[in-house]
């Protein structure tokens, strides 16, 4: 079965094939996509809390026509000791056709993969990656900016934590695009640096020239006992506003996966500003990124 762990493994080609997919399905729901998964069922194993990746995975395999089932994590046998692994071989002998995990240990998507015989999509997997989020930022800056190429895109913030920081680097860099990391010495992980990127400590320096301002949430919960800044210093130094965002090009975007902390990395009025906030598109995007990322794992082998 084929699967989709990590962008990684997907190549310039297959990053536009599923952009150019998803642009299908970016508008108003049309009731003929109804029959394009009927008869499948789809799986939602979410070990981990989710609004927009769990509920926009739900949302898209039902505008498919797919059977999707929920699984409640919280109320299953994982509870009295089930491992990951049998709790997936369990839900495997079901057929599902489709498994869609979030998981807080990084690699263990990719473990389940090996498990099962049907397709994974990795919903995001500890500090790994989270290829779909990946996938609809790109969907997004390309209708926004009108291309995927040759353009400065700031990553502010926690970079340490964050899988969608991960697996934006990767794909931004695949596509041939300029990556900056900006953020505390103490939020960046050591090597980052050999995935092509910039690594800079001032946001002002770090916006200069930025066709695309990407925010990231402050994981406070992946902080163990480490370093965790007091918000208002956060937000003075490293926060992002309408006054430091005037250091990115005049037409810059905003964007931020969420869930956002207001106030920590991002000015609320600033992400309410729709002229400069694609945030509210970001996760229109991941409906239609989803439903294309569901159609193409599931077809069957002849
Ligand atoms: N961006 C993102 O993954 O949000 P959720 O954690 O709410 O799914």
């Amino acid at each position: 079965h084929r699967h989709l762990l990590g962008i990684e493994a997907l190549s310039p080609a297959d990053i536009v094939a599923v952009l150019d997919r998803s642009e299908r399905y970016a508008g108003a729901p049309d009731p003929d996509w109804r029959t394009r998964l009927s008869g499948r069922t789809q799986i939602n194993m979410f070990f981990e809390n989710s609004t927009r990746t769990q509920a926009s995975f739900e949302i898209a395999g039902q505008r498919l026509g797919a059977n999707v089932m929920n699984m409640a994590m919280q109320a299953s046998s994982i509870k009295k000791g089930e491992t990951l692994i049998d709790t997936a071989l369990t839900l495997n002998a079901m057929h599902p056709d489709l498994l869609v995990v979030r998981h807080p240990n990084s690699g263990a998507v990719a473990l389940l993969s090996q498990k099962v015989n049907c397709a994974v999509i990795n919903a995001g997997d500890g500090r790994h990656e989270h290829p779909t989020q990946a996938l609809l930022d790109a969907l997004t800056i390309r209708r926004r900016k009108g291309r995927l190429q040759r353009l400065t895109v700031a990553i502010c913030g926690d970079i340490a934590h964050s899988r969608v920081a991960r697996s934006n680097i990767i794909l931004l860099g695949k596509m041939e695009n300029r990556v900056r990391l900006v953020g505390p010495k103490t939020l960046m992980p050591a090597g980052i640096e050999r995935f092509g990127v910039e690594v800079v400590h001032d946001m002002a320096e770090g916006l200069r020239d930025a066709d695309v301002v990407m925010m990231l949430r402050l994981q406070r919960e992946r902080m163990d006992g480490g370093f965790i800044p007091s918000e208002r210093e956060y937000f003075h130094r490293f926060g992002l506003d309408a006054a430091r965002l005037a250091n990115a090009k005049d037409d810059a975007i905003v964007m931020h996966p969420g869930p956002m902390n207001r106030g920590v990395e991002i000015d609320g009025e600033l992400a309410d500003d729709l002229t400069r906030s694609a945030i509210q598109e970001q996760v229109e995007m991941g409906v239609a990124v989803r439903m294309a990322v569901l159609e193409l794992l599931s077809r069957r082998a002849a």
